[in-house]
């Protein structure tokens, strides 16, 4: 059945410019990477996609291997945008990536234009979908050249299949060299995606600067460490969370008796300013204006809505920021 989306949706939701384009993200945007496949249970699922929508979080992230199985989470999304939001089609940003292994062949993985190109025709088909909004290289190729991996971004968004381009775990020197290379071919970068949060920092020693020196948007992705910089397991791997799944990419062994007392500490920084520590940890990624969005997951409902709460209160005293600064560098 078609949604009737809440009409206040606009109202509460922050929405930057991604560097120096036109195009504005919610502070907040959804992945798809966990609990959208078909091991996963639709209806929550849908549930957590119109709830999103709802609240004015209009950008989705998906990429061709998301589920399990690989294309599921693209399959089920486009099966829930034909159905519940068809007419918003232009009110929504949906991002696509291709770079890991997709198929088998020396054409099922990596950045060769081939890959890429039929990469994504494949996506546009399983989402049902004429185009995409943002086209992504997902991971840096060593062996194809730069200019053909972004040549074939470039195709893509001449080709009218998407519309802007993005990277992913490039590092700060492949960023400018293929910002250089697609701003040459006319079409500019419009976003990095790298993983961020507070206890994976590697973007604040060069790559925000470059972005920010190219115009390039950053959304960050993992901002929760995959659930760990929230009371998840604050008191053990509860059943059904991520790390006590056999397909979900948080392991039992990421769990160390040093994180969580990391986490403890943290969790209770976050009860002083009145928040949980997962707020917290959005907002502490938003207090940097070169951060466009911060892209969370989310298994449910609940935890979605609790997570958008973050915009309640964003600011910091630097007192605070040197104490989470204090228990990062513990
Ligand atoms: N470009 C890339 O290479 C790349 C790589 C990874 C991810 N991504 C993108 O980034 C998105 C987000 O990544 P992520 O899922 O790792 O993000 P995350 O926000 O760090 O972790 C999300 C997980 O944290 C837990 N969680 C969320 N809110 C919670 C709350 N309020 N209380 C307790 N637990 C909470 C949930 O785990 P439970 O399932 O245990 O409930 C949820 O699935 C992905 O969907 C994908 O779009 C991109």
């Amino acid at each position: 059945m078609a949604h009737v989306p809440s009409p206040s949706r606009y109202s509460s939701m922050i929405y930057n410019h991604c560097g120096n384009s036109g195009l504005k993200l919610p502070a907040l945007s959804l992945g798809l990477w966990h609990n959208f496949g078909d091991v996963d249970s639709p209806e929550t699922a849908k549930d957590m996609i119109l709830a999103a929508y709802d609240s004015g979080i209009t950008h989705f992230d998906l990429a061709n291997n998301y589920g399990p199985p690989p294309g599921s989470a693209e399959e089920n999304f486009g099966k829930i945008l034909a159905i519940h939001l068809k007419s918003y089609r232009d009110e929504i940003i949906i991002s696509t990536k291709a770079g890991y292994k997709m198929w088998d062949g020396p054409y099922g993985e990596w950045g060769s234009r081939k890959y890429l190109l039929s990469s994504l025709d494949q996506s546009l088909k399983r989402m049902k979908l004429d185009y995409v909004d943002i086209f992504y290289s997902h991971r840096p190729d060593p062996d194809t050249p730069l200019e053909e991996t972004m040549g074939a971004l470039d195709q893509a968004v001449r080709q009218g299949k998407a519309l802007y381009t993005g990277i992913s775990n490039y590092k700060p020197d492949q960023t400018t060299r293929a910002s250089e290379i697609l701003r040459r071919l006319g079409t500019p970068c419009l976003i990095h995606q790298p993983k961020y949060s507070m206890f994976e920092r590697w973007v604040e020693e060069k790559l925000l600067d470059v972005l920010e020196k190219e115009g390039i948007g950053l959304i960050a992705f993992s901002p929760l460490a995959q659930g760990l910089l929230t009371d998840r397991y604050l008191k053990g791997i509860p059943k059904g969370s991520r790390a006590s799944k056999a397909h979900g990419f948080l392991k039992k062994n990421d769990i160390t008796p040093e994180k969580l007392s990391k986490i403890a500490a943290l969790n209770d920084l976050a009860k002083k300013r009145g928040q949980s520590l997962a707020q917290m940890a959005i907002a502490w990624l938003l207090k940097d204006k070169r951060v466009t969005s911060v892209l969370i997951g989310a298994s449910s409902v609940q935890q979605l809505n609790s997570n958008l709460a973050a915009l309640n209160k964003l600011e910091f005293h630097p007192f605070e920021l040197q104490e989470i600064e204090k228990v990062l560098k513990e």
